[in-house]
C-alpha cells in the first residue's frame, strides 16, 4: 500500500522572492524555471515590476510589503535580492517566520549583520544560505576537480581579480553609499572572488588582512555603468571605494592577493583566480574585449617529467539556478543545522578586515 504522500511525491516547495532588481529577476527565472517549486509569491517597491513578473510566471501574490507577504504567503523559502543593508533585518524577519532563506551576496553590509543572521538561522533551526552564483561556474567546477585530484600538489599562493574598466553600479544610489552598501568594488564584487578562491583553495581560514582603498573616479561622477534600478538621489557623496587591494594570510601559511575595481585605466574588464601548487599552476580567466570576450583554463604541471599544459574539459554554467538548486537541495536535505550561513559569514568578516586594515595602514587580525 503506498501512501498519499508517496502518490503525489514529496510536498512541492513554495518559494517568494524579495526585491526585483537584476539579481531580484535572477531568482525569479531560477524558481520559476525550476518544476519542483511553486513561486507563489514577489515583493518589490516597483509597482510596474510586480505586474511585468507576476504576469510572466503566474504568480499569485504581489506584495509591496514585505513583511505582509511573509505573513500571508505561506512561504517555505524566501530569496533576498534588495540593497545590502536590509539583507540582515529581511533574514532574520524571515527566520523567525520559520521560512529557509537565501540571500544575496554580500551577506550583509557588516560583520556583525551578518553575524547576527547566523544567530537568528541557528534559533529558528532553518537554513541560510548566501547566493555566490559565481562558484557555479563550469570552469570552477573543472578546476575543483583536478585541484581534488592532487594535480596541483600543495597550494601555497593565490591571486584573484574582478576589474572594471567603467563599471561603478548604481552611482548616487544606495551602492555608493556606505551604510547601505557596507563598501563598494571589494564588497561588490571582490567577493565573488574572494569566495571562488576560498572555495577552490579548500576553505583555509583567512588569518590576517592587509589592504588598501582609493576612490579616484566616483568622487568625480565618472566610472558609472548605469547598473540598477535603485533611485539616484542628487548631490549623495562618493562614500566607498571603486579600488581596492588585499593581501591575505591564510592558515597554513599560503597568502592570496585580490584585487577589484569597479573603475580603472584598463583596456577590458577582466576577471582571474591563479592558483600555485607545488606541482602545478592553474588560471581561470574571463573577460576581455566584449566584442572578442574570451574564457580561459589553463593547468601546467608535468607529464611523466615533461613540462605540460592541459586544458580540462568544461561544462554548463551553473549562474543563479545552480545558487537556488544547491539552496533547494539544503532545504530538502533536512541537515539543516549545517547551512546556518557560517561560510558567508567567515567572507564577511575577512571584508571586514580588509576595510579595517586600509582605515589603519596596517594588517589586520581577521575574526574567528
Ligand atoms: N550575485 C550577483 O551576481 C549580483 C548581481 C547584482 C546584485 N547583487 C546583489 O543583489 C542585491 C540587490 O542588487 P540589485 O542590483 O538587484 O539592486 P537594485 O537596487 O537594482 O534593486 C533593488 C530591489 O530591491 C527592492 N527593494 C528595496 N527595498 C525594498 C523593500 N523595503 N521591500 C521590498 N523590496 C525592496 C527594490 O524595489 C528593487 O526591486 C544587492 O545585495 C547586490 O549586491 C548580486
Amino acid at each position: 500500500m503506498t501512501s498519499a504522500a508517496q502518490e503525489n511525491g514529496p510536498r512541492r516547495l513554495r518559494a517568494g522572492v524579495i526585491g526585483l532588481g537584476w539579481a531580484g529577476q535572477q531568482h525569479v527565472a531560477a524558481y520559476a524555471a525550476d518544476p519542483t517549486v511553486d513561486l507563489v509569491a514577489i515583493s518589490a517597491m516597483e509597482e510596474h515590476l510586480l505586474a511585468q513578473f507576476g504576469d510572466a510566471h503566474d504568480v499569485p501574490g504581489r506584495y509591496q510589503d514585505w513583511k505582509q507577504m511573509i505573513a500571508e504567503a505561506e512561504l517555505d523559502a524566501v530569496s533576498i535580492a534588495t540593497p545590502t543593508f536590509l539583507h540582515a533585518p529581511m533574514a532574520i524577519h524571515a527566520l523567525e517566520a520559520g521560512l529557509h532563506v537565501l540571500t544575496e551576496k554580500p551577506m550583509a553590509e557588516t560583520g556583525e549583520a551578518a553575524a547576527g543572521m547566523v544567530e537568528a538561522a541557528r534559533r529558528a533551526g532553518r537554513v541560510l544560505d548566501v547566493s555566490f552564483n559565481h562558484r557555479q561556474r563550469g570552469d570552477v567546477a573543472a578546476l575543483r576537480q583536478v585541484i581534488e585530484a592532487g594535480v596541483l600538489g600543495k597550494l601555497y599562493y593565490a591571486k584573484a581579480g574582478w576589474l572594471r574598466r567603467q563599471g561603478i553600479p548604481g552611482l548616487g544610489t544606495w551602492f555608493t553609499r556606505a551604510g547601505s552598501s557596507g563598501g563598494g568594488a571589494m564588497m561588490d564584487i571582490g567577493i565573488h572572488m574572494l569566495d571562488m578562491s576560498l572555495h577552490l583553495l579548500g576553505e583555509p581560514a583567512v588569518t590576517a588582512a592587509s589592504a588598501a582603498t582609493h576612490a579616484e573616479f566616483g568622487p568625480l561622477g565618472r566610472g558609472g555603468s548605469g547598473f540598477g534600478i535603485s533611485e539616484v538621489e542628487e548631490g549623495v557623496p562618493f562614500e566607498v571605494e571603486d579600488l581596492a587591494t588585499a593581501f591575505l594570510r591564510l592558515e597554513g601559511g599560503a597568502t592570496l592577493l585580490l584585487e577589484s575595481s569597479w573603475a580603472q585605466w584598463i583596456p577590458h574588464d577582466l576577471c582571474y583566480v591563479t592558483l600555485y601548487g607545488a606541482d602545478g599552476g592553474a588560471t581561470i580567466e574571463w573577460g576581455g574585449d566584449p566584442s572578442h570576450p574570451h574564457q580561459r583554463i589553463n593547468i601546467w604541471t608535468e607529464v611523466a617529467g615533461t613540462p605540460a599544459e592541459l586544458q580540462p574539459v568544461v561544462g554548463p554554467d551553473g549562474r543563479h539556478a545552480g545558487a537556488v538548486a544547491d539552496f533547494l537541495s539544503k532545504v530538502r536535505s533536512q541537515d539543516w543545522p549545517e547551512h546556518d550561513g557560517s561560510l558567508a559569514l567567515r567572507r564577511a568578516r575577512v571584508i571586514d578586515a580588509c576595510y579595517a586594515s586600509a582605515a589603519a595602514g596596517a594588517e589586520v587580525a581577521v575574526a574567528g
